[in-house]
């Protein structure tokens, strides 16, 4: 659709706020996801004509472009230009706090920002339901497993139809303590899906379909099925080369008992830990087996999701 005059939005100012993510969560390749309690924030204005005005703080300050090429901008372009609209000129100013590059959503994150602002600047012009919102992340991302959660919050099953993605939301039972233990070098998502494999064993899609049931029902009802609902063989061995220190960390905490996994493409280990103290367990094993600086996150579960809010003019 080309796109056509945009309507008059001059002045119109809203605030978003998105949670990182981890996807996976061992064996629900590009199908789980977990919304996390660490956020991006950004404001976005409508300015007079074409104008582009980008300001970013904190996390990718100093690194990420400045122009129409920045994320959350094509984003936003991306959803009005859906809708039959030009992009009006903006102001967008983001404090980040989602590392990159890490597994931990960043890129998602960043759709999920532009095409909730793009929802909150269009509020009474265009209407958006959850499987639009999800719909335009997607295309965008290219798979629903972080924009799901980003999205929605809470533990999210994604799949993909003929007419587009869907999600089903769950809440995580309250036992589960995540920690995200984050490594100083980044992983490229591009290089690490490479790395998969066209096929895999018929035995090794029966392992993940049997962990990935198991480990919904652990999430949510049964976090004592942790360590075994976490086992993967579709992806994380496949990858294993790319990130050394992330599987051998992977593989000390497991026989230590912690349901340890690669936190979306890597480099980043998430821990579905049971109690806060297993988290301090966690933490003091990475600090001694571990040759490189990895930052510890004890993190809760968001489960609200990404939030849009009108701002006075
Ligand atoms: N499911 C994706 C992957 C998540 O592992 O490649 C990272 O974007």
């Amino acid at each position: 659709m080309s796109a056509g005059p945009v309507p008059d939005l001059v002045g119109r100012r809203v605030q978003v706020k998105v949670p990182a993510t981890s996807a996976n969560l061992g064996p629900g390749f590009d199908t789980l996801g977990l919304a996390l309690a660490l956020y991006d924030e950004l404001e976005i204005e409508v300015l007079e004509g074409d104008a582009l005005e980008v300001d970013v703080r904190g996390v990718g300050e100093g690194e990420v472009p400045l122009d129409a090429s920045h994320l959350v901008v094509r984003s936003i372009a991306h959803t009005f230009a859906r809708r039959g609209l030009g992009l009006p000129g903006l102001r967008l100013v983001a404090r980040n706090a989602i590392p990159h590059g890490r597994g931990l959503g960043s890129s998602g994150a960043a759709i999920v920002a532009g095409v909730m602002a793009a929802k909150g600047l269009l509020e009474g012009v265009e209407a958006f339901d959850a499987d639009d919102l999800l719909e335009l992340a997607t295309e965008l991302e290219g798979h629903p497993d972080n924009v799901a959660p980003a999205l929605f919050g809470g533990l999210t099953i994604a799949w993909v139809t003929p007419e587009g993605p869907r999600h089903k939301k769950l809440i995580v039972h309250r036992g589960v303590s995540p920690l995200v233990l984050v490594p100083e070098h980044e992983m490229s998502t591009a290089l690490a899906r490479s790395l998969q494999p066209e096929s895999v064993p018929h035995s090794d899609a029966v392992f993940n379909v049997s962990r990935s049931a198991l480990l919904v029902a652990a999430l949510v009802q049964s976090p004592e099925l942790l360590l075994a609902a976490t086992e993967d063989k579709l992806h994380q061995a496949y990858r294993a080369a790319a990130m050394p220190e992330t599987d051998r960390l992977i593989r000390a905490l497991r026989a230590a008992g912690h349901p340890a996994v690669v936190s979306g493409a890597g480099p980043s280990i998430l821990v579905l830990a049971s109690d806060p103290s297993e988290r301090a367990e966690a933490v003091r094993l990475v600090e001694s087996a571990a040759e490189t600086v990895w930052q510890s996150l004890p993190l809760a579960v968001d489960f609200k999701g990404a939030t849009v809010a009108q701002l006075d003019g």
